[in-house]
C-alpha cells in the first residue's frame, strides 16, 4: 500500500506534501517521512506512527526546499520504525516507493557486494542504491533510473529526488497507481489524484511501465524503453475539501448514518420511479448473451459479491463463479472469452483485484467495474462500470461502500434477469419495490443505535464471536465477523447456520456469543432450529430478526434486535447495518482506534 506524494512548487513544500499525505492517510499509517532537495542537498524528517508524529518532528526541526517527496507507510519488510520509514536515501538520493520489489534479496547481495551499506530492513532500499550506482557511474538522473527500473521484478510507484538537482522528481510507475498533477509553474506526483485535488484539477495517470521526468515547466513521460509518450491530461471531479466528521465521534458511525441516504442516491441513479423499471448505464457488450457471470473481489466487496452470487442465480438463473481475488488470479480458472466478469472495490485500485480485472481482459473476458473511486485504475480499465454513490469513505473498515455495493448488485442481478427473460414485468416491479423501501427501513433501523449499544456492552471482554445466517444472511454473518476483527481485535468468525453442527458448535459455552442474522425467510424455520441447537449448549445468542422472529426467542436468547418486517430481498442490505453497529460500539467502548485499527489500510495495493 503506502501513499506518495511529490511536489516542485514555488515556495516551501513541507506544509502541502504534509496536507497530501493526510489525503493519503487511508493507505496506511506505520511511519511517514519527507523529504525535499535545494542547493545544500537532500534532507528529510521521518516518524514511527501517523502523520501527526512527522507534523510533530517537522514543527520541531522545519525542513526547507520548494521540491520535495513524501510518504505514508503500510509496513511490507522491516517493522514499522524511523530507519524503515520512507524516504530512503544515501545522500545522493531519496525516494519513496509503493509496491513490493520482489527481487530486493537478490539485489541486495549483489549491491553489498559492490561494498553499498544498507540502513534499513525494506525491500525499497535497494533502489536507492541502483539508481546512485548509476549517477556514480556518470549516467543523468533520467539514465540511471530507467536503467535501474528494468533491473526490479514487483510492483512500484516510486518518487525520486537528486542532488544537485532542485526543481527535479522522476516518477515511475508499474502496478502500483501514480497520477501526475499539472500546475501553473508547478507540478505534482500523488497516489491518486485526491491527494493533489486542493493543489491541482488537472490530472494524468501514468500507465504500467511508465516513467515521467517532472519539471516545473511540465512533465516528459517516457516507456520503459525511454520513447516518450503521451497520456491524457484530464479534469478530476474529486474535491478538495477535507472530509469531516461532523458530530460524530468516528468516521466510521458517520458512515453508517449516511447509509439511508447514499443507499437512495445510488439506487436513484438506476430507478424510474415513474415506470417502476431499473436501467443500467449502456455497456459495450449484449447482456442477454451472457451464459456465465464471474464475481471476483476481496475484503468486504467479497461478501458483497457473495451476496450478488445468490441474487443473480436467483433472478436472473445464470450460474455465477465466485471467487477471492488473491486466489482467481493464480487458479489458471478457465474462463469464457465472451463472458462476463464484475469486478467489486470501494477503492478501485485494490491489487489482487486489479490483476484479476486484467486477466479476464487479456482472456477476453467483458469486464465491468463495481466501485466506489470513480478515478480509480479499475474505473478506467474495466469495459464499463457501475459506480456506487457512497461518497469518500475514510473508516478503514468498509461499511456505506458494502451496502451500496449491494444496491449495485441487485440492479444488476435484475436487469440481467429481465435480459435473460428470467425475470417478468411484475417480477422487477417487486423486486424494485423492496429495493425502494430501504432508504426508510434504513432510518428506521439506525434507532436501534442506543439499543444495540447497551448489548456492546456485555461483549467488551469476549474472546469469541460466532455469527451466523443462511442464504444471503450468511455473507452478512462473514461481514459482521470480519467488522468485528478489524476495529476490536475480537476473534469472530461467520458460519452457515447449517455449518455450526460439523464442527464449530465444539466451540459453544457460555462465554461465546452467538450472533445470529435471521431474517423472516423461507429459511427462517432452518436458522432457527441451528439457534435452538446453540442454546441447548449454553451459547449466549445475540438474535437478529423481526418482531415474529424475535418472539420466537424471548427468554431463550441473550439479547435480540428487533428489525423492520422486510422482503427476504432486502434483508441483506438492512440486516449489515446491526452488525455493523454492533462491531463499532464493541471497539468505540474498549477503547481502539476505530477509525484505522492497527496493521490494516483501506486500500491494499500490494499482493
Ligand atoms: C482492505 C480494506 C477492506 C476492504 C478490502 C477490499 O482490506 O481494509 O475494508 O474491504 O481492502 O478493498 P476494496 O477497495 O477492493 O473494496
Amino acid at each position: 500500500m503506502c501513499g506518495i506524494v511529490g511536489i516542485i512548487g514555488k515556495s516551501e513544500v513541507a506544509p502541502f506534501l504534509l496536507d497530501g499525505l493526510k489525503r493519503l492517510e487511508y493507505r496506511g499509517y506505520d511511519s511517514a517521512g519527507i523529504a525535499t532537495v535545494t542547493a545544500k542537498g537532500i534532507d528529510r524528517r521521518r516518524a514511527e506512527g501517523k502523520i501527526v508524529n512527522l507534523e510533530a518532528a517537522v514543527e520541531k526541526r522545519p525542513i526547507h526546499g520548494a521540491t520535495g517527496i513524501g510518504h505514508t507507510r503500510w509496513a511490507t519488510h522491516g517493522v514499522p520504525n524511523e530507519t524503515n520509514a520512507h524516504p530512503h536515501s544515501d545522500g545522493t538520493v531519496a525516494l519513496v516507493h509503493n509496491g513490493i520489489i520482489e527481487n530486493f534479496q537478490e539485489l541486495r547481495r549483489q549491491l553489498t557486494a559492490q561494498g553499498h551499506v544498507f540502513e534499513s530492513e525494506t525491500d525499497t532500499e535497494v533502489v536507492v542504491h541502483l539508481i546512485s550506482a548509476g549517477i556514480s557511474a556518470g549516467k543523468t538522473p533520467k539514465q540511471a533510473t530507467q536503467d535501474a527500473l528494468q533491473r526490479l521484478k514487483g510492483a512500484f510507484a516510486l518518487a525520486i529526488l537528486f542532488t544537485g538537482h532542485d526543481g527535479l522528481i522522476i516518477g515511475a510507475r508499474k502496478g502500483s497507481p501514480l497520477a501526475i498533477g499539472y500546475g501553473e509553474g508547478e507540478m505534482f506526483l500523488g497516489s491518486d489524484a485526491l491527494a493533489l485535488a486542493p493543489l491541482t484539477r488537472r490530472i494524468s495517470y501514468l500507465e504500467d511501465g511508465d516513467f515521467v521526468v517532472l519539471a516545473a515547466e511540465g512533465a516528459q513521460i517516457f516507456n520503459l524503453l525511454g520513447q516518450p509518450v503521451e497520456r491524457d491530461i484530464h479534469i478530476t471531479q474529486l474535491s478538495g475539501a477535507m472530509i469531516g466528521k461532523g458530530a460524530y465521534r468516528h468516521f466510521m458511525l458517520k458512515e453508517i448514518y449516511e447509509q439511508a441516504t447514499v443507499i437512495g442516491d445510488t439506487l436513484n441513479s438506476h430507478f424510474n420511479p415513474v415506470e417502476r423499471t431499473l436501467t443500467l448505464p449502456p455497456m459495450p457488450f449484449d447482456l442477454s448473451a451472457v451464459e456465465r457471470v464471474t464475481l471476483v473481489a476481496c475484503g468486504t466487496s467479497y461478501y458483497a459479491a457473495m451476496v450478488g452470487k445468490y441474487w443473480i442465480e436467483r433472478f436472473a438463473r445464470v450460474p455465477v463463479d465466485l471467487d477471492i481475488a488473491s486466489e482467481f488470479r493464480y487458479r489458471g480458472s478457465p474462463v469464457e472469452k465472451g463472458g462476463l466478469s464484475v469486478f467489486i472495490s470501494q477503492s478501485g485500485e485494490t491489487a489482487d483485484t486489479l490483476a484479476a480485472l486484467r486477466f479476464c481482459r487479456d482472456a477476453e473476458m467483458h469486464t465491468v467495474a463495481i466501485v466506489n473511486a470513480p478515478e480509480s485504475t479499475m474505473a478506467r480499465e474495466a469495459d464499463a462500470v457501475l459506480p456506487t454513490l457512497a461518497g469518500p469513505e475514510i473508516g478503514v473498515a468498509s461499511t456505506k461502500a458494502f451496502t451500496t455495493q449491494l444496491i449495485v448488485l441487485a440492479c444488476l442481478a435484475i436487469v440481467l434477469g429481465k435480459e435473460k427473460g428470467a425475470l417478468d414485468r411484475d417480477g422487477e416491479a417487486a423486486l424494485s419495490k423492496a429495493l425502494t423501501e430501504i432508504p426508510a427501513y434504513a432510518t428506521e433501523v439506525l434507532k436501534s443505535d442506543d439499543h444495540i449499544r447497551s448489548i456492546a456492552q456485555t461483549m467488551l471482554d469476549v474472546a469469541d464471536v460466532f455469527y451466523l445466517g443462511r442464504g444471503t444472511a450468511y455473507p452478512i454473518a462473514l461481514e459482521g465477523a470480519l467488522k468485528l476483527k478489524e476495529i476490536s481485535y475480537i476473534h469472530a468468525e461467520g458460519f452457515a447456520a447449517g455449518e455450526m453442527k460439523h464442527g464449530p458448535i465444539a466451540m459453544i459455552d457460555e462465554t461465546v456469543p452467538v450472533v445470529v442474522v435471521a431474517p423472516p425467510d423461507e429459511l427462517f424455520e432452518k436458522t432457527a432450529s441451528n439457534v435452538e441447537e446453540v442454546i441447548a449448549r449454553g451459547g449466549r445468542v445475540v438474535f437478529i430478526g423481526d418482531a415474529d422472529g424475535v418472539a420466537q426467542f424471548k427468554g431463550k436468547a441473550f439479547a435480540t434486535i428487533t428489525m423492520p418486517t422486510v422482503k427476504t430481498f432486502a434483508a441483506p442490505i438492512l440486516y449489515a447495518i446491526p452488525v455493523q453497529l454492533l462491531a463499532y460500539h464493541i471497539a468505540a467502548l474498549k477503547g481502539t482506534d476505530v477509525d484505522q485499527p492497527r496493521n490494516l489500510a483501506k486500500s491494499v495495493t500490494v499482493e
